[in-house]
């Protein structure tokens, strides 16, 4: 009765019904949710600045919905920008206009205008985030979203006392816009953050941070749950508490199997729910954020902090700082990274494709481009087997559904038009890349194999790609180039971690699968906002199954205009 009484009433009658003392309809609940775009001073740093938030808030106000529930989020903008928001990882089943990806599935938001997101949440419960779809206005709008289990459905793990948000991001003293503006200007990256943040705030390693530390209390000898979120635009992260092990028991709202690790590791878009025992001599430890970058070019090793505090320990005591794995440590996030399985219990199994319709291998590669307009006389550029995508002017879903020809081409090729030894000597040309609004059709239902090969063109790096609409099982992964003759052997078709959001190791391959039962246009890109930028993105476009339950919902009336 314990784990019942933690839900609070509704789940007591649910628990009642289970005993079988009586028995109440629990029907979904419909959760609404007002978003006003704005701009507000905000300082970090010794630096105030205007930045765009929701409802004034940096990070942005959490989303709490429950598996089953309908969520209305009416979007108004009032900043000048335009504006578009995703939902990292819900799935929008037939339902791509709530996706949110600016010139996907929608066009944007003016200013002045508003519109409802409106979308189920279905088979899915966990830690999952939000987040501004167009430009880089992601570096401050965003927040988390939080799906609590079924009413009487318990967490597969020990019930934790608490919980928590912890939202890792990066700040920027300048407008990061024009920062954007700039690096484009010269055909170069723009300059990289100033700081790492928990929950908007750098913590005590920066200047002017005093005000500026999330803190934690929390009382001894209980259990937490952590629900961690990288929303940084361009680093992955190793995160710790100091004293404390974290046990991973979800990603990317998937269960997994239970492990203890001293620290994580988390690409930009990836989310992971630990429990964290308060069993430490009560003090103050710091948790501590940092870049993992092994690609030859990484130089960005800012910490963000913040404080673990045990009840009535007073501010004065120094905390203790977490050991983080190093920089450069590859081998501590390969042998992270192959820790993570599904859970794949009788309740929540791992519906792993095992027989394959469509095999597809992209290569990644990062290129220089002639560019009469920039200082530079170059421009850096990115592309998939070759192909750097172009944004289409409107909405993608929208030329999909209403049948306009000539805004995408559905001639994306399965694998690159020239194979090469992708992961040998640096390659410094970009072996012509083709620029367009290139996309993969897929039949409905199918099963899809897809491999994302990084290569040596310019350097390797590692890149966290990101699905929408799916999540799909990381089947395999290695370092070095894919052999098909013998990397199929060795996958992990039992309990695979799934998730939407993988990183692709330096210099390495990843092979995912996932089954298309959503049909619409879902985008898939490096989550690295700077790669996507210089178009390491593409989508595929899902058809319709015959039943009219397989084809996509029509539009809702106020979806935006181009
Ligand atoms: Cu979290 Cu298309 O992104």
């Amino acid at each position: 009765m314990a784990k019942c009484k933690d839900y609070g009433l509704a789940t007591v009658f649910v628990c009642l019904c289970l005993f079988g003392v009586f028995s109440v309809p629990v029907t979904a609940a419909l959760k609404k949710y007002q978003f006003d775009i704005q701009v507000k001073n905000v300082s970090r740093l010794c630096h105030a600045k205007p930045i765009v938030t929701v409802n004034g808030m940096f990070p942005g106000p959490t989303i709490y919905a429950r598996e089953g529930d309908r969520v209305l989020v009416n979007v108004t903008n009032y900043a000048q920008y335009n504006m578009s928001i995703h939902w990292h990882g819900l799935k929008q089943y037939r339902n791509g206009w709530a996706d949110g990806p600016a010139y996907i599935t929608q066009c944007p938001i003016k200013t002045g205008n508003s519109y409802t997101y409106a979308f189920n949440i279905t088979g899915q419960r966990g830690t999952l985030w939000w987040h501004a779809h167009i430009f880089w206005l992601r570096a401050t709008v965003y927040g988390a979203i939080v799906i609590m289990p079924k009413q009487g459905t318990p967490f597969p793990f020990p019930q934790p006392y608490r919980e928590a948000n912890i939202l890792l991001g990066e700040w920027w003293n300048n407008d990061v816009e024009d920062a954007v503006k700039q690096g484009n200007k010269l055909g170069m990256p723009p300059n990289t953050s100033d700081a790492h943040t928990i929950n908007g705030k750098p913590g005590p390693l920066f200047p002017c941070s005093e005000k500026h530390t999330f803190a934690m209390e929390v009382e001894q000898g209980k259990t937490y749950l952590l629900r961690i979120v990288n929303a940084a635009l361009n680093d992955e992260l190793f995160f710790a508490i100091a004293g404390h092990n974290l046990t991973v028991v979800e990603i990317d709202a998937v269960y997994t199997k239970p492990f203890t690790t001293e620290a994580i590791l988390l690409a930009p878009g990836q989310t992971t729910n630990v429990l964290v025992q308060t069993n430490q001599v009560p003090g103050r430890y710091f948790m501590a954020a940092r870049p993992f970058m092994d690609a030859p070019l990484s130089i960005d090793n800012k910490t963000a902090t913040a404080i673990l505090q045990y009840k009535g320990i007073p501010n004065s005591v120094l905390p203790l700082l977490p050991q983080l794995p190093a920089l450069n440590n590859t081998a501590f996030a390969l042998t992270y990274n192959a820790k993570l399985r599904s859970l794949n219990s009788p309740s929540f199994p791992a519906n792993v494709p095992l027989n394959v319709d469509r095999h597809l291998f992209y290569t990644i590669g990062l290129g220089i481009n002639p560019c009469p307009t920039c200082l530079n006389g170059t421009r850096l550029t990115a592309s998939l087997n070759n192909i750097t995508f172009v944004m289409p002017q409107i909405g993608l879903l929208q030329a999909h559904y209403f049948n306009i020809k000539g805004v995408f081409r559905t001639d994306f090729p399965d694998r690159p038009p020239t194979p090469f030894n992708y992961t040998g000597a640096p390659l410094t040309a970009n072996l012509g890349t083709n620029s367009g609004t290139r996309v993969s059709k897929v039949e409905f239902n199918s099963t899809v194999e897809l491999i994302l090969q990084d290569t040596n063109l310019l350097t390797v790096e590692s890149h966290p790609f990101h699905l929408h609409g799916y999540n799909f099982f990381v089947v395999g992964t290695g370092v070095g180039n894919f052999d098909p003759s013998k990397d199929p052997a060795k996958f992990n078709l039992v309990d695979p971690p799934e998730r939407n959001t993988v990183g692709v190791p330096t210099g390495g391959w990843v092979a995912i699968r996932f089954r298309a039962d959503n049909p619409g246009v879902w985008f898939m890109h490096c989550h690295l906002e700077l790669h996507t930028g210089w178009g390491l993105k593409t989508a595929f476009v899902v058809e319709n199954g015959k039943d009219s339950d397989h084809s996509v919902l029509p539009p809702p009336k106020d979806l935006p205009p181009c």
